[in-house]
Formats: structure tokens, C-alpha cells, sequence
């Protein structure tokens, strides 16, 4: 069911309370949210799960409502991102110097492959913390897995048959990615085990490892929170949190690149801010004004889940008219959503601007945007991404001017997206950078 379309209301200025939000995501995340918060699972999703239950595969129910509680008051939490911030800090000077290493030689830099390194190594430390002798190698895993997992394989494409199933490779693939998985996390969790014991750590220094094991003592006998659980935690955490946050940051900075204006704006904006500092940390950010506009600018235009996570039917309810029975997939077009002309002026032209009197926002009220998504089922995530998103962006822009390579004229750029989950540009952004702000190195 493509529950997407475009309302025949009148558009209006950008921005002005007259524009109706579009009724079918209102319907499916709102008014009937709760006959909607399952997901369905493809057949080699739950090949790779298993059943062990995280929180963005889990059946609506007691089970994800304690996962998800974990996440928002432990995992996630506003206290919790804040406590990233050296990890973060640490990683955005090892982007900033890869940056300034390129541009010293005159070369070009592959920012997509930078700002991803980036955001996986941020996460995976905030995950597991830096100690892990092997963690490049885990997260070479983590990586690969992200690419086979979610795909549109043969059995996914023809989940009754049994011959797409025995001519596809993808089972094997999968199996013998989890094992190889499952190997690599029973190590980290027995050495966070030791460190602990040994009370080498404190509670200050806790990695999302270290909280779901000390919640795990916390005996609830109805739900105990079981070692596959934590497993299933910590690779939902690193795949709903790295590649959406990593697409973010790079169709951001392509947008920059093919908008002058617009890069000016927020270059001057950050330059602003931190006049007086010689680098760019956390604790400055909130004095940016221009930039956030930029950042929601790229989500309306480019949400990294184009159609979100796929929604299950779970108790049969009528939808603008329609009876949706028990067990149809539901799909929210978001993409389609943040450019529809009866929502957006101009809505194919990136214009941050739009949101500076509007007051749009995507944290699930404004159902003209939400890249997000909305109700229950809604990303908990939002604060650990931006913080990431925004620390290198502001960075990049305050230490470097950006060019195309080549002469490349800014409207060649190409902006052809991929196909997938997650919508990222099809070839990588590559950019000269020309130092601007000397970097201070500590
Ligand atoms: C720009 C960054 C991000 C975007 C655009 C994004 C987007 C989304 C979307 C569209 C959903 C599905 C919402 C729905 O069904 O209504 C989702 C779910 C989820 N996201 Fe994010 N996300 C981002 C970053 C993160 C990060 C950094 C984390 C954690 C580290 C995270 C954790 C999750 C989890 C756990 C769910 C499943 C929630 C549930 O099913 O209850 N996300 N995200």
C-alpha cells in the first residue's frame, strides 16, 4: 500500500500556517499510530535476527516499549549524547586533519568516504568504547553487514519461493555474516565484562555497552533485558545511526557546493560564531543560527530513509476510506512528501531560508517533514545524529573554503542519488579544499 500523494490544496508562501498537512502520514502516524507500529520483517531480515529482539525490528509490544524506554532515558538521552562529546571532538580533528592532509598535497579529498569514517568510528565508540584491540576489524563487520543485510535480494523479492531461496546466495552470506558477527560481539562483551569487574571504570566513562550491562543486573523478571538483546542493540545502534548520519553530512555539503550563495551564508555564519576561537567545539554550535536551517534544508530535500521504515498492519483499520486489513504493509513516502509543490514553493530548489520564519520542524508534528518519521515508532536518535552532523559541518566550513576539482562549474555537479534504504549520492563527492582558519593542534 504507497500511501503518498499530493492534496490538491492551494500552495502558499512557504512557511505560512494555511498549508494543510498531508493527510495519509497523519492517518497511518498519528490517528491510527498504534494499529501501525509493527514492522514487517523480509525474509532475510529474519534470517539475520533470528528472533533476538532489538528495538527497530521488534514487534510492537511489552518487549520494544522496555527497549525503547532504554533508549530514550539511557542510550540516547540528552545527558547521554553530551557525554560523546570528547569522542566526537577527537574524531571530527581526525577528519579535519585527513582534509588538510589532501589539500597540503594539492589533491582532491573524497569527502563521502571522509564523513563516513568519520561517523562509523564516532559511533562505534560511542558504542563500545575505544578499548577494543580489534575494532577497526569490527567495524569493517558492522560495515559489510549494513550492505547485505537490508538488500533487495531474490528471496525478498519472491518470499514464497523456495527456489529463489535455494538459487539466491544471500542465506549463506547472512549466516555466515552473524556468526562471524556473533564472534566479534561475545568478545567485546566478555572483555567490557572484565573491565568492569575489575573497577578499572567508572560510570563516568560509560559506553552504550557498558549501560545496557549494568542494566542488564537490574533484575525485571517480566523482561529481563537478555544478553541477545544487548546484541541486537548495539547493531541497531550502529545501523540506524551511521549511514543515516553520514548521507546527511555529505548531500549537505554537495548542496553547499552547488549553491554558492548558500555556502557563503553559512560559512560567514560559523566564521561568526567562533571569530574568536581557533577551533570549533560543541559548546560554540548553539550560537549558529544559519547552519541548522541548512541541515533541515538537506533532510526536507534528501531524507536519508526516502521511505522511512516500512510499517505493519497489525489490528485492521480504514485509512482515508480504504479498510486496511490485518498484516499490509504500509510505506510513507517521505522523499516525495518534502517536495510536494502543495506543501513547499519551489520545493526542488535547496533555499534554507524557508525555514527561518516557519517554524517547521521534524520532530513529528509537522507531517509535511519527516525525515524522522513520526509517532511512537518515531527515530529516537535525532539528538546523537545532529551532534555528530553538526560538529564536522560547522568544522569543515570554518577551517576550509571548498572547490570543485577540475574547474568543474557548480551546477555540474552531479546530485544523481542511489538506489537503496538509505538514499545517498550514487557517485561520491569529491572537493578541493583550500585551508582558510589554520587548525590548532593540541
Ligand atoms: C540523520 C540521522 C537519522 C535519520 C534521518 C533517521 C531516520 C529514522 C527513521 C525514518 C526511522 C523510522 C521512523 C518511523 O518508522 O516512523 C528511524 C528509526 C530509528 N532510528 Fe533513526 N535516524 C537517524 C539517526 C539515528 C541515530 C544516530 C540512531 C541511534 C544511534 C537512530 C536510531 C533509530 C532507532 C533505534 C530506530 C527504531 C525506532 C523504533 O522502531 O522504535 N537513528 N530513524
Amino acid at each position: 500500500m504507497w500511501l503518498s500523494r499530493r492534496p490538491a490544496a492551494p500552495a502558499g508562501p512557504v512557511g505560512t500556517a494555511g498549508h494543510r498537512p498531508p493527510a495519509p502520514p497523519r492517518e497511518v502516524m498519528r490517528i491510527h499510530d498504534a494499529a501501525f507500529a509493527s514492522r514487517p520483517l523480509n525474509p532475510m531480515q529474519e534470517l539475520a535476527y533470528r528472533g533476538a529482539e532489538g528495538v527497530i525490528f521488534a514487534p510492537h509490544g511489552e518487549g520494544w516499549r522496555r527497549l525503547r524506554g532504554i533508549c530514550a532515558t539511557e542510550l540516547l538521552s540528552a545527558r547521554r549524547v553530551r557525554s560523546f562529546r570528547p569522542v566526537r571532538e577527537d574524531e571530527a580533528g581526525c577528519l579535519l586533519r585527513a582534509v588538510a592532509a589532501a589539500a597540503a598535497a594539492g589533491a582532491p579529498v573524497n569527502l563521502g568516504e571522509r564523513v563516513a569514517a568519520y561517523i562509523a568510528d564516532a559511533t562505534v565508540r560511542a558504542i563500545i568504547g575505544s578499548r577494543f584491540e580489534r575494532r577497526d576489524a569490527y567495524l569493517r563487520m558492522l560495515q559489510e553487514g549494513l550492505k547485505i543485510v537490508p538488500g533487495m535480494t531474490l528471496p525478498d523479492l519472491f518470499p514464497s519461493s523456495r527456489l529463489a531461496r535455494l538459487v539466491s546466495r544471500a542465506p549463506a552470506q547472512i549466516e555466515r555474516h552473524r556468526r562471524g558477527m556473533q564472534q566479534f560481539i561475545d568478545a567485546i562483551i566478555a572483555e567490557h565484562r572484565e573491565s568492569r569487574a575489575s573497577g578499572k571504570d567508572s560510570d563516568d566513562d560509560e559506553d552504550l555497552l557498558d549501560v545496557l550491562l549494568r542494566l542488564q543486573k537490574e533484575v525485571d523478571s517480566q523482561y529481563p533485558l537478555t544478553t541477545e538483546n544487548i546484541k541486537t542493540v548495539m547493531l541497531d545502534m550502529f545501523g540506524a545511526g551511521s549511514e543515516t548520519s553520514a548521507t546527511t553530512l555529505q548531500w549537505a555539503m554537495a548542496e553547499l557546493m552547488r549553491n554558492p550563495r548558500v555556502m557563503r551564508r553559512a560559512q560567514d555564519d560559523v566564521r561568526r560564531a567562533l571569530a574568536d576561537h581557533g577551533k570549533v567545539t560543541e559548546d560554540k554550535l548553539a550560537n549558529l543560527h544559519y547552519l541548522p536551517l541548512v541541515i533541515k534544508e538537506t533532510l526536507r530535500l534528501h531524507p536519508p530513509a526516502p521511505l522511512l521504515l516500512p510499517r505493519r498492519c497489525g489490528s485492521p483499520c480504514q485509512v482515508l476510506g480504504f479498510d486496511v486489513p490485518k498484516g499490509t504493509m504500509v510505506i510513507v513516502n517521505a522523499w516525495a512528501i518534502g517536495r510536494d509543490p502543495a506543501h513547499w514553493d519551489e520545493p526542488e530548489e535547496f533555499v534554507p531560508e524557508r525555514f527561518e520564519a516557519s517554524g517547521r520542524d521534524f520532530r513529528g508534528t509537522d507531517f509535511e517533514f519527516i525525515p524522522f518519521g513520526a509517532g511512537r515508532r518515531m527515530c529516537p536518535g535525532i539528538a546523537f545524529g545532529l551532534a555528530h552532523i553538526e560538529l564536522a559541518l560547522a568544522a569543515l566550513l570554518f577551517h576550509f573554503d571548498w572547490e570543485l576539482p577540475g574547474g568543474m562549474a557548480a551546477e555540474e555537479l552531479d546530485m544523481t542519488e542511489s538506489f537503496g534504504v538509505t538514499t545517498q549520492l550514487q557517485s561520491d563527492l569529491v572537493v578541493v579544499a583550500v585551508p582558510r582558519v589554520p587548525m590548532c593542534i593540541e
